[in-house]
């Protein structure tokens, strides 16, 4: 399993460091978490098993719910993506995935920037899901198409050459300049090294047809819906626990997330998963 556990001795050593830092400006962060060997060491095996595996987990690290040493330790794998770390917790008022109570379908985050998504994502668990339920899934993309070109080559010739139409209302949830983006795109595509890159999210495909008002071809649903079904064949499931990052590669994994659950207190409130979600880019 691709699980990188720090030691009690090396988390200890990080909790010290992450208290002593604790009031530093985010510039002066970033420059104390680049500087420390601790964090050095973490993220010279974490990355080691990333270029491998496509995805890693790390456990007890040694901070949570800090977002600006979260973010400094996502600087340490590329120039940081977006504006800021996002926080997300499941809801019952909710118009957006991060906070969907149900399952999240296999998909690549903001795979409508096209190349210019983002390469790694970065998800640190804040608080626990208060049932245990919600489970994280990956499919390493390498795996599907390895298996469809013995198994279903026209399948793959398929993913690989017909254009699917997407659109989404902004880049992601918290886009500033919020405009609808469409694209006509290949499912699977070589990337510049002849590695085989994915960009899927049936959400952004679902939405062309619901705002054109137009019927989904038999042909490309029966795709997509194979597509699904042999992604399913490569998914790997974690409990990602209370701390734990998980970090995956955007281009070359598929994830998603099982139903969550919440739990309603006395006073109204709610207690649910919570997470910080960050993001790298390959580009300037
Ligand atoms: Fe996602």
């Amino acid at each position: 399993m691709p699980i990188l556990k720090i030691s009690n001795e090396l988390s200890g050593v990080i909790s010290t460091f992450s208290n002593k830092i604790s009031n530093e400006l985010q510039d002066n962060i970033d420059i104390l978490v680049k500087n420390n060997d601790s964090f050095s060491l973490i993220y010279k095996n974490a990355n080691s098993i990333l270029l491998k595996n496509n995805y890693v987990l790390i456990k007890n690290i040694g901070f949570n719910k800090d977002k600006s040493l979260f973010e400094a330790f996502i600087k340490l794998f590329g120039s940081f993506y977006g504006e800021s770390i996002e926080y997300a917790d499941i809801r019952i008022e909710c118009n957006y995935t991060a906070c969907d109570y149900n399952l999240i379908e296999l998909h690549n985050d903001d795979m409508i920037a096209l190349e210019k998504m983002p390469n790694y994502g970065f998800i640190q668990v804040l608080k626990e899901d208060p049932l245990k339920l919600a489970k994280n899934g990956l499919v390493k993309i390498l795996e599907v198409v390895n298996y469809l070109k013995y198994h279903d080559a026209e399948l793959l010739e398929d993913l690989m050459s017909v254009k699917v139409p997407m659109m989404t209302y902004g880049i992601n949830y918290n886009d500033a300049n919020k405009e609808w983006t469409s694209l006509n795109e290949t499912i699977l595509y070589y990337s510049g090294k002849n590695d085989i890159h994915v960009r899927f999210d049936l959400g952004t495909i679902d939405t062309y047809y619901w705002q054109n008002k137009l019927e989904q071809p038999r042909k490309e649903k029966k795709m997509i819906s194979d597509f699904l079904d042999t992604c399913k064949k490569f998914r790997k499931e974690f409990y990602i626990e209370q701390g734990d990052i998980l970090i995956h590669n955007n281009k070359t994994t598929l994830h998603d997330r099982t139903q969550t659950a919440i739990e309603l207190n006395l006073d109204g409130s709610f207690n649910s998963r919570e997470i910080f979600v960050g993001f790298t880019k390959d580009y300037e």
